[in-house]
């Protein structure tokens, strides 16, 4: 089945490999003129070229005519708390007077108050729940998402996240999940961290690498939380076992995960809100991304994390949503916004943050390129309504998308 999606407006295609650093200077290595034609068949980009040839070479595919309207990639979120249930609405109050996550933590709030309602649900209300994040984040532009597990802790539970987790990665018209174990999210109510990271090590994580569905380990460490310590036994032996590191870092203070981070050589050292300098120039030096959440201090009314810094020093970097009971939003439009009308930084990079440069970090489950528009690539785009693809993060509340190409299929919002 061949598709021609004829007189696009501006493509903001991204092909190239490696992550893009520094500030664009030149948008047309980018952004190509209005007038393309994409060719796709089944669920890969064939060719891109001139409306007028392709559609006289293509007689038989079936022909969508965009009409002007610009064209962006499909947007991979590369950091997500996607399964959980209940409700901390009521933390935000604590928040306006004052108190820190720790102090909410240790008030009966924060990731323990998530833990008893998602343990309680049944799998069918984890699996509705995740299904209806999957398709807010799908109207948003998102084509695929990396998903944590977290909200367990324990093994039967975490476990049990994954599984369901995987279920619906299988869901056709619905985003791809990139599966993450993060056991090591926080020690159970009336635990200690730790006991909880030796049971992490000893019972836990053999379970996950029997069960065979995280392609990678992350572990939330901060002080107060997993020490550095904790996190490079849990990281180290996670990867013996086969899976790829990520990690939550310097969060609210500067904790020394920055350094293990380029030690381990993790895909994405993410948050790293207040990692020292040097140690981002070590995580540079190791190939490691820094993985920007604004999102969440957002959420918590605070300051946005050091984006000119990776400007300035050319280091790889990528924005998700890290959706989660304290920061709920899957929009990456949204996030864009945020980038864009509050930190100066211009609408090109903040799209490659969250396509070209989040894809490197999360890989398609197909083995395809994602995160770009290019021949051989999967074919997962946005259609924004209208003609001006920097549209993409301009319209905070709303989804600028008229539609989205998931895997080949359009899909009209
Ligand atoms: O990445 N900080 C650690 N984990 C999540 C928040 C979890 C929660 O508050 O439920 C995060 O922001
Ligand atoms: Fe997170």
């Amino acid at each position: 089945m061949q598709r021609l999606l004829i007189n696009a407006g501006p493509i903001a295609h991204f092909a190239g490999d490696g992550p893009i650093t520094g500030n664009v200077v030149d948008e047309e290595e980018y952004i190509s003129n209005a007038g393309l034609a994409i060719l796709i068949e089944d669920h890969v980009i064939i060719r891109i070229g001139p409306s007028a040839e392709l559609l006289a070479e293509y007689t038989q595919a079936e022909i969508f005519d965009l009409e002007g309207k610009a064209v962006v990639p499909g947007l991979v979120d590369s950091h997500t708390h996607l399964l959980w249930a209940g409700d901390r609405s009521r933390e935000v109050s604590w928040k306006q007077q004052g108190m820190t996550y720790g102090e909410i933590a240790q008030n009966g709030g924060g990731i323990g108050a998530t833990v008893d309602p998602t343990r309680t649900a049944s799998d069918t209300e984890l699996a509705h729940l995740g299904i209806e994040r999957m398709r807010e984040a799908l109207r948003n532009g998102t084509t695929h998402l990396e998903a944590k597990s977290g909200y367990g802790l324990d093994t039967d539970t975490e476990l049990r996240l994954l599984s369901i987790a995987e279920g619906l990665s299988a869901i056709e018209r619905l985003p791809s999940l990139d599966l993450t174990w993060l056991g090591a999210h926080a020690a159970p109510v009336g635990g200690t961290i730790e006991s909880y990271a030796e049971e992490v090590l000893s019972e836990q994580l053999p379970a996950i690498l029997e069960q065979g569905v995280a392609r990678s380990a992350d572990v939330f460490c901060e002080p107060g939380w997993f020490s550095v310590e904790q996190s490079e036994d849990i990281l180290k032996a996670s990867r013996d076992g086969g899976l790829d590191l990520r990690i939550h870092i310097d969060e609210f203070v500067d904790g020394g995960g920055g350094e293990l981070a380029a030690e381990l050589k993790v895909a994405s050292a993410d948050h790293a809100h207040y990692t020292n300098t040097d140690a981002r120039s070590a995580m540079h030096e190791s190939g490691v991304n820094t993985g920007f959440l604004p999102g969440t201090p957002y959420s918590m009314g605070e300051q946005y994390p050091p984006f000119a810094e990776c400007l300035d020093n050319n280091w790889a970097w990528s924005i998700a949503s890290d959706f989660n009971p304290n920061c709920r939003t899957l929009s990456l439009p949204f996030l864009g916004s945020i980038l864009v009308q509050r930190n100066e930084i211009s609408p090109i990079v903040a799209l490659a943050a969250c396509t070209r440069n989040s894809a490197l970090t999360t890989p398609h489950p197909s083995g395809l390129v994602h995160g770009q528009i290019r021949e051989g690539g999967i074919a997962n785009l946005n259609i924004i309504d209208g003609p001006w693809w920097q549209a993409w993060c301009l319209q905070p509340g709303h989804s600028p998308f008229a539609a989205t190409m998931l895997e080949g299929e359009l899909i009209f919002h």
